[in-house]
């Protein structure tokens, strides 16, 4: 006798699911309602998104785990692991790093006390390295959550980070 040992797919909360469904007129495809349906499920979760969440918006979407995994993987704006109520992204890229941006990112560690990708203890702020942000002319500059800031210092960093709530 055989049994079957597979994990059940976890559910949606019925408030997503919900919504969800509330918006599927609006979308020709369930490919087409990926986007907004893992907008729902990653604020339903704390800002991200667990596994087990892709896992249920592909179920529920009836969509392979593997192409909604593929869409979070995708956009920045989709996270698989925790962030920050502050979500910091310093750029890198050549610009910011002939400007100091190497120096900023040490700034960040020493300021936040966290490693890159982490969350602070008290769940202020991460931080990621970010490929150009197109604001080259103002190098070095950084994006705090949706804002720019530009021809940064050292000193500007700690401020702006000591000013994030
Ligand atoms: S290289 Fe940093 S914004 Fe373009």
């Amino acid at each position: 006798m055989t049994r079957n040992t597979a994990t059940p797919t976890p559910a949606l909360p019925e408030d997503v699911r919900a919504e969800i469904d509330a918006l599927r007129p609006r979308y020709p495809t369930a490919e087409a309602l990926v986007l907004p349906a893992l907008h729902l499920a990653q604020r339903a979760s704390g800002g991200w998104l667990p596994p087990e969440m892709i896992a249920a918006v592909a179920a529920h979407l009836d969509l392979a785990p593997a192409k909604v995994a593929a869409v979070v993987s995708f956009y920045d704006m989709f996270h698989d692991r925790p962030v920050g109520r502050h979500r910091i992204r310093l750029c890198t890229n050549l610009s910011c790093q002939l400007r100091g941006a190497d120096e900023l990112l040490e700034v960040l560690a020493e300021e936040l006390g966290t490693g890159e990708g982490e969350v602070t203890p008290d769940g202020r702020c991460s931080y990621v390295q970010f490929e150009c942000l197109g604001s080259c002319d103002t190098a070095p500059m950084m994006m705090v959550d949706d804002e720019y800031h530009e021809n940064l210092t050292p000193d500007r960093v700690r401020q702006i980070v000591r000013g994030l709530g």
